[in-house]
């Protein structure tokens, strides 16, 4: 009997490729099904007279045949069992669920090192319940191994290699956390370009106090003519341009102003989550009104974390697939624009709507700015969900800019987390 071989494709069709490996079980079912009615078929209308060997025991020659059937059939099942355990192989290899197998020659040894389960000396922690440190990687690290392997790679107490759009690449790539590196981080000196608070909010930043490798531009006048995203159009241009009249000037029915917001929350808005906030300057029209707001970016294109850090305000590098490192219920208030479109699936909306409800305090506002509504299903996939969270909506504008046939319709909010007593989730 032939072997069964399975081709499930290259892994990238995440979403199909459960339904690809149900069909393959269910064709060998079907296979195995109808090889075992045809072996029955055959043994049943098989007639003896017509034959040469017919000199043997007709009955005794049905039984060896029929034990041939069975012997048959029990050779199919196995092999239907070991395809599926080979499935769900397959499968835990494509999510990366495997743990790094340490015992690879190609590893880095300091990602060895680094992984290495360290007993504690002196046995189980009674408080804990744990009898070792395990050092904590992103699981789908396992999947992007060489690029880990030459970020892991690197002399243990010397300078690190300048190598940050490497990095971001394996975060963006599931790798989070990344495994901690015993060298020195490139320093840029910052002496002298630095100003007192709150004048920094809005001074321009020198091009020579951020690090500019791995990205096209190497200035910030490069920067400021290009289009970085929806969020970030000419956002490093502090002076010119329209940077430094968000939030207090409106272009549109769908901006909304930092006074009439906060008047929303009643005086009770102190800290804030700031999601994939650009250069900053959410942030810092918050502190202006002594509202402390964390801006969540990456460095995509452009150096954001050191941007918001050189206007004294508080950079937070994490990618929206990482679980904010925050306890339950902490912020007063939680921003976000068309970043909040991570795409793929509704369930990925629903993952970081689900983080956003969690870090939110009841009572707290969520101010969702200008997200741009690319279809109808998009709008109505995100105006379902946030109606299921039960939220109080405090403003709702649905509205359409840029005019010559082809406008696009954004949608800004302030919700209100409402005070769950009982869960307020709605099923639709
Ligand atoms: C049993 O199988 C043999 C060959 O495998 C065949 O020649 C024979 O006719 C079969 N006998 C019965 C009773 O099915
Ligand atoms: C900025 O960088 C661009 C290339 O990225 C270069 O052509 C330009 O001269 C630079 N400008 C300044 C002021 O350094
Ligand atoms: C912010 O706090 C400072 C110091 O407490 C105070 O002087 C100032 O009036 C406050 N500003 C606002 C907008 O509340």
């Amino acid at each position: 009997m032939g072997s069964v071989s399975l081709k499930i494709g290259d892994g990238t069709a995440r979403f199909r490729r459960a339904t690809i490996c149900s069909s393959a079980v269910n064709g060998l079912m079907l296979f195995s099904v109808l090889t075992t009615n045809l072996f029955a078929l055959y043994a049943f209308t098989w007639n003896p007279k017509g034959h040469s060997n017919s000199h043997e025991n007709p009955l005794l020659q049905a039984h060896k045949n029929m034990s041939l059937i069975t012997e048959q059939v029990s050779l199919i099942m196995k092999e239907i069992e070991s395809s599926q355990k080979k499935l769900a192989q397959m499968e835990k290899e494509l999510l990366g669920y495997e743990s790094i197998d340490l015992s690879n020659p190609n590893i880095a040894s300091e990602l060895k090192t680094y992984l290495q389960r360290h007993v504690l000396p002196l046995g189980k922690d009674s408080k804990t319940g744990i009898t070792e440190m395990v050092a904590s990687v992103g699981h789908s690290c396992s999947k992007s191994m060489d690029m880990l392997s030459q970020y892991m790679n690197y002399k243990v107490n010397g300078q690190c290699p300048d190598d940050w759009s490497l990095a971001q690449k394996l975060i963006l790539r599931g790798c989070e956390p990344l495994p901690r590196r015993r060298c020195f981080a490139k320093t840029i000196a910052k002496v002298g370009n630095l100003y007192p608070f709150p004048a920094s909010l809005w001074k321009p930043v020198n091009d020579k106090i951020v690090s500019w490798s791995g990205m096209a531009c190497k200035n910030f006048t490069c920067l400021n003519s290009k289009k970085l995203s929806k969020d970030c159009v000419g956002c490093f241009d502090l002076v010119n341009g329209y940077e430094n009249q968000r939030f207090i000037k409106a272009r549109g029915k769908n901006d909304f102003l930092i006074d009439d917001v906060l008047a929303m929350g009643g005086g009770g808005t102190r800290i804030g989550l700031d999601i994939a906030g650009g250069s900053g300057t959410f942030a810092a029209r918050m502190a202006e009104k002594n509202v402390t707001v964390l801006t969540q970016t990456l460095n995509v294109d452009a150096p954001y974390n050191e941007f918001i850090a050189a206007r004294g305000l508080f950079p937070l590098f994490l990618s929206l697939d990482h679980r904010f490192p925050f306890y339950d219920n902490a912020f007063d208030l939680v921003h976000a624009g068309s970043a909040l479109d991570v795409g793929g699936k509704p369930e990925k909306l629903e993952f970081l709507m689900f983080d956003i409800d969690r870090v939110l305090r009841a009572g707290g506002l969520f101010w969702l700015d200008n997200f741009y509504c690319a279809s109808d299903e998009k709008k109505r996939d995100l105006t379902r969900l946030i109606e299921r969270f039960g939220y109080k909506k405090l403003k709702w504008v649905v509205g359409e800019k840029g005019g010559s046939g082809q406008s696009e319709v954004y949608l800004s909010a302030v919700l209100q987390k409402p005070a769950k007593m009982e869960l307020a989730w709605k099923d639709s």
